[in-house]
């Protein structure tokens, strides 16, 4: 793995033993993009000869003519020599948008820094390049951050701006990568959705113009993914090259792809430039969140195991990122918000007697909170009912050898609570305009310093009156009405990205407190499930749909970038109570094991032959954990393309292997075709644990393995546990 600048080209290479990645400076000043793909020794061809018109060379380059408008770059500005949108634009005090960014400086840094005041990947073992572009008329400086690691396929970008003059500057737009593809023929995916059905999968043709994905809604949001994938024709999920895409940032960004007139494609990502502007003063700086951008010449699937590793290996933090998470039992979709103390201890014995390790209590035992209408914000216990608070509660259910876990939701405030009484302005408002709710709440103002440090307080100390071992922290909707009683009118667009930094700062806070507690994030559902969340929380909930086929399609699209020791996936009652469909337990219970486990049902109303059923469940989870959440992970069949849907996972040294086939409708008079493998030993023979049946691992991949009959009866799996003989 190297960093290395070719004087003679005036070319900088970074590459790993896989992946290169080039860019040059035009005229020895303007960087423009070169390469990116599988690794090369080195790349002669003259941009500038090839693609201007002017036939320019690196003594004659300049910009008038506007070279800049038709070649690739690797930082283009607004305003200047290129006329297509950029990756930064900004006002200067005199109302006038143009910048001529030149270079000025490079350096390469063992390692990476850390971004000041917000999450991103660790450097161990990485190498960093540092390029500085400098505007002399402003004295605004950019710094391009490009890390290379030895162990993935992944450079990490971002950008910092400083305004080295002695007047503001309006920032509009800071985006934190782009690519300029020079190749035909690509295709776009995106992760789509919405609540109970996050992050299903798009793909279509690149064409002129613009496409992509974005969102405003100041959260990562389940419309869509701060993702995005360009693949080459025919890709799939073994073959094919894939360029993806992903931004650690939990608020709202663009991903954008723009073909040009002469079809060149600009990739780009970032924090979305809609709603968003950032008054610059002399001497400060705007650091961008860090994109991950991502080579595969192995498909999808090549690309998921490369994103699984930056989140294995460099994202998560806690001390259970690497380790077997407890298998619980949520209260929520068993009781919602009618519960009492007598009826909590009855479900967490029965999770006891079931053999589960973590009984988490959902929504509603603070304030006087029956329904979603009141009491966010009031953090104290309702002893109506928890008589003895959650003190008391946390007692009983260690005392039964059961681990205590506790939902909060600390970035909301409901107008009926007694904070909001005591304070209405702590709220995101715009001005007299009405507050306009959404389930029944308000959304603090994380912007604000005092808000900040009252809501680390008052949920702290609720974390240690109940002792918690685990902790739900929720989200449960998007901002609107956009305004802070603290911001003057010239800084009201800062508030989406002062929440974020408000949020990472407050979490960070309250997460560092408690090292030995299981965080998971939640937003009602899948609603904010990003990476910069996991650097703090190293797992989050995928959705609030639990029905098995629809999880199917949900953890196979957020498989795409997220690892299934991060997706947590419940079992959960039938009929479902998103879609009222039956699913045997047998098949809820595989769709749950692709991702953190637990439960998430009455298990009082189970008859005993159940609950018997659920502890061989468990210690059929507790026997293959590890593998399942950090094994290698393989899509096998798409539940986006047919009836079915598959996965494995692979020990790292492929002796050992968990294969989940799910069928949904029964079709009549039908045959499964065998389903072919994928990451054994060809040269290994396996045992398929549960029927002893032997199979070669060039069999199980070239030819398949035989599913069984799957015309007689709905939504039927077929679960193989193979190990090396
Ligand atoms: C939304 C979450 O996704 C659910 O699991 C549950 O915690 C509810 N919020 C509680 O209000």
């Amino acid at each position: 793995m190297y960093i290395t600048y070719d004087d003679s080209l005036r070319c900088f290479h970074l590459c790993n033993d896989r992946v290169s990645y080039i860019f040059r400076l035009a005229g020895g000043r303007y960087p423009l993009h070169v390469y990116w793909g599988p690794r090369v020794r080195r790349i002669r061809d003259d941009l500038l000869t090839r693609l201007s018109p002017y036939n320019y060379n690196d003594d004659t380059f300049s910009l008038h003519e506007t070279p800049l408008d038709v070649l690739p770059q690797e930082c283009p500005v607004f305003g200047g020599g290129d006329m297509r949108e950029g990756m930064l634009d900004v006002i200067h005090a005199d109302g006038t948008r143009m910048l001529d960014l030149q270079y000025a400086a490079y350096r390469i840094e063992e390692g990476k820094a850390p971004l000041p005041g917000m999450p991103s990947a660790r450097g161990e073992g990485a190498k960093t390049l540092v390029l500085t572009l400098r505007d002399a008329l402003s004295a605004l400086e950019v710094e391009l951050h490009y890390t290379i690691w030895p162990d993935m396929d992944i450079i990490a970008r971002h950008m910092r701006v400083t305004n080295g003059g002695s007047a503001n500057v309006l920032i509009e737009r800071a985006l934190s990568a782009c690519v300029d593809f020079e190749k035909p023929g690509l295709s776009l995916t995106t992760l789509s959705g919405a609540w109970a059905r996050e992050r299903q999968m798009y793909t279509r043709p690149v064409v002129p113009g613009d496409q992509g994905t974005s969102t405003c809604r100041g959260a990562s949001s389940v419309q869509t993914s701060p993702f995005m994938a360009l693949s080459t024709m025919g890709t799939d999920e073994a073959c094919g090259e894939v360029f993806a895409f992903a931004l650690c940032y939990s608020g709202s960004f663009t991903a954008s792809v723009t073909m040009d007139q002469h079809y060149l494609t600009r990739a780009m990502l970032g924090i979305n430039p809609f709603n968003f502007s950032w008054d610059l003063a002399p001497g400060s700086t705007f650091v961008t969140p860090e994109a991950y951008l991502c080579y595969s010449s192995e498909g999808f699937g090549g690309m998921s195991r490369q994103f699984h590793t930056l989140v294995h290996e460099h994202i998560t933090n806690s001390k259970y990122a690497k380790t077997e998470r407890p298998i619980l039992c949520n209260n929520w979709e068993a009781t919602y918000f009618g519960f009492n103390e007598e009826k909590l201890l009855a479900l967490a014995s029965r999770a006891k007697d079931a053999d589960i390790d973590l009984f988490v209590l959902d929504d509603g035992w603070f304030g006087h909170r029956d329904s979603d209408n009141s009491s966010l914000g009031d953090w104290y216990d309702d002893t109506r009912k928890l008589p003895g608070g959650l003190a008391s509660l946390s007692e009983k259910i260690h005392a039964m050898g059961l681990k205590f876990g506790l939902w909060v939701e600390p970035e909301m405030i409901s107008p009926d609570s007694d904070l909001y009484r005591a304070h209405p302005d702590w709220c995101i408002h715009a001005g007299d305009y009405p507050r306009i709710e959404a389930r029944n709440q308000l959304v603090l103002d994380l912007s604000r310093q005092d808000v900040r440090d009252y809501m680390v307080g008052t949920i702290s100390d609720a974390l240690r009156r109940g002792n918690v071992d685990y902790v739900k922290w929720d989200m449960n909707r998007n901002i609107n009405c956009w305004g802070s009683a603290r911001l003057d009118a010239a800084h009201q667009r800062e508030l989406g990205h002062r929440y974020i930094l408000g949020l990472y700062d407050m979490m960070g806070r309250i997460v560092r407190q408690f090292p030995d507690v299981l965080f998971e994030s939640c937003a009602g559902g899948g609603g904010r499930f990003d990476l910069a969340l996991m650097t703090m929380m190293p797992q989050a909930w995928t959705s609030d749909d639990t029905d098995a086929w629809m999880r199917c399609r949900i953890q196979y699209g957020t498989s795409l970038v997220f690892p299934p020791s991060v997706m947590g996936a419940h079992v959960s009652a039938v009929p479902n109570h998103q879609t009222h469909r039956s699913t045997p337990l047998e098949t809820r219970a595989a769709v749950a094991m692709g991702g953190t486990f637990g439960y998430e049902l009455d298990l009082t109303k189970l008859p005993q032959e159940e609950i018997d059923q659920i502890r061989g469940i468990n210690a059929r989870v507790r026997s293959m954990q590890k593998l399942l959440l950090y094994g290698t992970f393989y899509r096998l069949r798409s539940p986006f393309n047919g009836n079915d849907c598959a996965w494995m996972s692979v020990s790292e040294d492929k002796r050992e292997a968990v294969v989940t086939h799910v069928n949904a409708q029964a079709c009549p008079h039908t045959k499964p075709m065998p389903l072919r493998l994928a990451g054994l030993d060809p040269e290994l023979d396996y045992v398929d644990v549960d029927s002893g049946r032997i199979y070669g691992g060039d069999e199980l991949m070239y030819h398949g393995m035989p599913l069984r009959k799957i015309d007689q009866g709905d939504y039927l799996t077929t679960q193989v546990v193979l190990r090396a003989l």
